[in-house]
């Protein structure tokens, strides 16, 4: 058995019959041929965006492919290939620091860069999607190696083909375009709201601000396991926000380019008067309503047990269905 406790950030008490780390692609045929062996595997990352029960019957694929370097640089733009197992975070760092500018509103985002495209993670007014280039990925079933291009990655909101078509493909180096005419991004409420932040601000004075507001907000999964937002903010159509407008006037929403709106799941849970609340060892953050935390010792079913509640009540009250973020692995 290999324990998976300390591989996810919730924190949940978790092992697997079988494990497999990756550290370099010359082990891509060794891989390929267990996982013929088995019934099951996952890939696993930085286990911050999972939901692990307490015995996983399947090969464990942990992603530690390392190396970052600049592949291209044209007139307008570098073009940056990160393996798969690289630290997220570190590698916006990284990149701000050689004055490859643009990820600075996603840093302390945990996790790995071969995730990254997975969910198209986003924070602070952008997504990952928008310095993607392209990726090179394996199936680990046939072992055809394929690159992805920004199209075929279908990406939208917490969404990407490796989450539906491509899932049986094992992300190892994606690529990134960031270009040279760089400028801050600061529309987001809470860079708005931070002070000190201007036009004239450093890709690296926001990375600092937004390292700042997020560990003011967010948990320190350290201290109360989590893994962000456990819902997506729900997206539902201008006639139903109307509705809901009318009977919740103080409804936080964000109109969409398609004319929908997506709603605050955080305000959703909030009104339900579910802040700081617990069931067992499962709770709700008392700063961010859309987390989950554990308290200490849940297990896979306290963490499912509580996001069933809330989703009740949400859907009760505004009619909503609101959708776990994490993906649960059996
Ligand atoms: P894991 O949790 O290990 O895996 C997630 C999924 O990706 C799984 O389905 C896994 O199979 C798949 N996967 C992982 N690596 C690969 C690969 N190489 N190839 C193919 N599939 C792969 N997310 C946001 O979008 N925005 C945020 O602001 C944000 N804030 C967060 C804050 C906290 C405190 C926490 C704990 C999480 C937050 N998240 C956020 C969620 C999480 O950090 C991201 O989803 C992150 O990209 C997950 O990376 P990981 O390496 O931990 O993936
Ligand atoms: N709100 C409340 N009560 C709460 C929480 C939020 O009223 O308890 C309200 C806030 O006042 C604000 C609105 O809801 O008006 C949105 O809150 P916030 O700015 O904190 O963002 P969010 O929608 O809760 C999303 C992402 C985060 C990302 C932040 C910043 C999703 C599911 N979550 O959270 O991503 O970091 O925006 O961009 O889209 C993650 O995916 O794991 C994650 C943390």
């Amino acid at each position: 058995m290999f324990s998976l406790t300390h591989l996810n950030t919730f924190g949940l008490k978790a092992d697997a019959s079988h494990f497999f780390a990756l550290a370099n692609e010359q082990q891509l045929p060794e891989l390929l041929s267990l996982v013929q062996q088995y019934p099951h595997y996952f890939i696993l990352g930085g286990g911050s965006n999972v939901v692990l029960s307490s015995h996983i019957e399947a090969l464990i694929i942990h992603n530690q492919l390392k190396g970052i370097r600049l592949l291209q640089e044209e007139e307008s733009f570098f073009l940056v290939e990160a393996a798969a197992g690289e630290v997220w975070h570190e590698f916006v760092r990284y990149c701000l620091e050689q004055g490859w500018n643009g990820l600075e509103n996603l840093a302390y985002i945990p996790g790995t860069v071969g995730a990254s495209p997975v969910q198209n993670i986003g924070a602070y007014g952008k997504e990952m999607k928008n310095y993607f280039h392209s990726l090179t990925a394996i199936n680990v079933y046939t072992g055809e190696q394929k690159e992805f291009s920004l199209a075929e990655c279908h990406f939208a909101y917490r969404d990407s083909v490796f989450k539906h078509e491509a899932k049986d493909y094992l992300i190892l180096r994606v690529r990134f375009a960031f270009p040279k005419n760089w400028k801050p991004s600061l529309n987001y409420a809470d860079l708005k709201n931070f002070g000190g932040l201007s036009e004239h601000s450093s890709a690296m004075d926001i990375f600092n601000a937004v390292v700042q507001i997020r560990q003011q907000k967010l948990p320190d999964p350290k201290v109360w396991g989590n893994a962000g937002s456990f819902f997506k903010n729900p997206i539902v159509s201008s006639a139903n926000y109307q509705t809901l407008l009318q009977q919740f006037p103080a409804l936080v929403a964000y109109p969409q380019e398609n004319g929908e709106y997506k709603l605050a799941a955080g305000w959703l849970i909030d009104q339900c008067g579910w802040k700081g609340r617990a069931l067992g060892a499962a709770g709700v953050h008392d700063r961010q309503a859309l987390v989950l935390v554990n308290r200490g010792g849940a297990m896979a079913e306290d963490i499912l047990t509580l996001a069933k509640a809330i989703q009740h009540d949400v859907q009760e009250r505004y009619g909503v269905l609101i959708e776990p973020e994490p993906i649960f692995v059996k």
